[in-house]
Formats: C-alpha cells, structure tokens, sequence
C-alpha cells in the first residue's frame, strides 16, 4: 500500500495560489508549481514569460532554481498545477532539468484546476535521460 503524502494538500494550495502570480501577457496560459525540499521547505513557481519569448522561464524551473538559489539540492515531490483540461504535462526542458535534482522515483503530481491527479515521476516522464557525464 503506497502512503499518501502528508503534505498533497499544502502544495496543491500553493501550486494553484501561483496560477494567480504567473506573468502571461503574451500565451495567456499559466502554470503552477510547488516543490517539497527534502528538510519541508516549499519552493513555489509560475511561469514568467518575457517579450523575447526565448527568455521565457516555467513554472517548474522558476521552483527549482529558487529552491538552488536558497541550497537546497534533495527533494521529496513537486506539484503542478494549470488551467488545462486534463492534467498539465512538463515541457522537455523542465523533465531534463528535474533530472539533475530529483530521483527517478521521486513523485510528481500532473494535476488541474478540475480535480484531474495523476502520480507519475521521472522514470516515466524522461526514461532513457541523460544525467550524467562520469
Ligand atoms: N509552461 C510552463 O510553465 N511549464 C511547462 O512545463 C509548459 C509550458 C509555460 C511556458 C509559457 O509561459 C506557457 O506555459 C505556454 O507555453
């Protein structure tokens, strides 16, 4: 029987609250995030789009660098929050940068405004990755 994690709820609040923060002028498209440091800290993100497009940052990495910013480098799950119909899915850059951080197993909640949650983790969203140089 897997454990619930004692703290879903909290970060689903804060990864939804950051859909309200997100700076979309130009997709209208936001997305939230939340990430649960191994020591309890919660690291919120939302996507901050810039007029160079390019330059834009997501809402998963605007969580994780805040969270390196602070030294912080162990983790134990991260929810995502969006608009979406169904549950909203990490861009390929943000599941490579999520491989230099979490584990494998670590898990991710893909969830909406709707009530939609799935569970999934990083040996599902990048298998194959590459994470290592050694
Ligand atoms: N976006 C994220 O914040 N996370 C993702 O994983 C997918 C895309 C943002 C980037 C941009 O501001 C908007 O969603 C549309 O692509």
């Amino acid at each position: 029987m897997t454990v619930p994690l004692a703290e879903y709820d909290e970060l689903k609040r804060i990864a939804d609250e950051e859909l309200d923060k997100a700076y979309i002028p130009y997709s209208h498209f936001p997305v939230g995030a939340a990430l649960l440091s191994e020591t309890g800290d919660i690291f919120p993100g939302c996507n901050i789009e810039n007029a160079a497009f390019g330059s834009t940052m997501c809402a998963e990495r605007t969580a994780i660098f805040s969270a390196i910013a602070k030294g912080q480098h162990h983790f134990k799950a991260m929810v995502i929050s969006g608009r979406t119909e169904g549950a909203i899915a990490p861009c390929g850059s943000c599941r490579q940068v999520m491989v230099e951080w979490f584990d494998k197993n670590m898990p991710i909640y893909l969830t909406n405004t709707s009530g939609v949650v799935v569970k999934t983790d990083l040996a599902h969203l990048l298998p194959g990755s590459f994470d290592d140089l050694k």
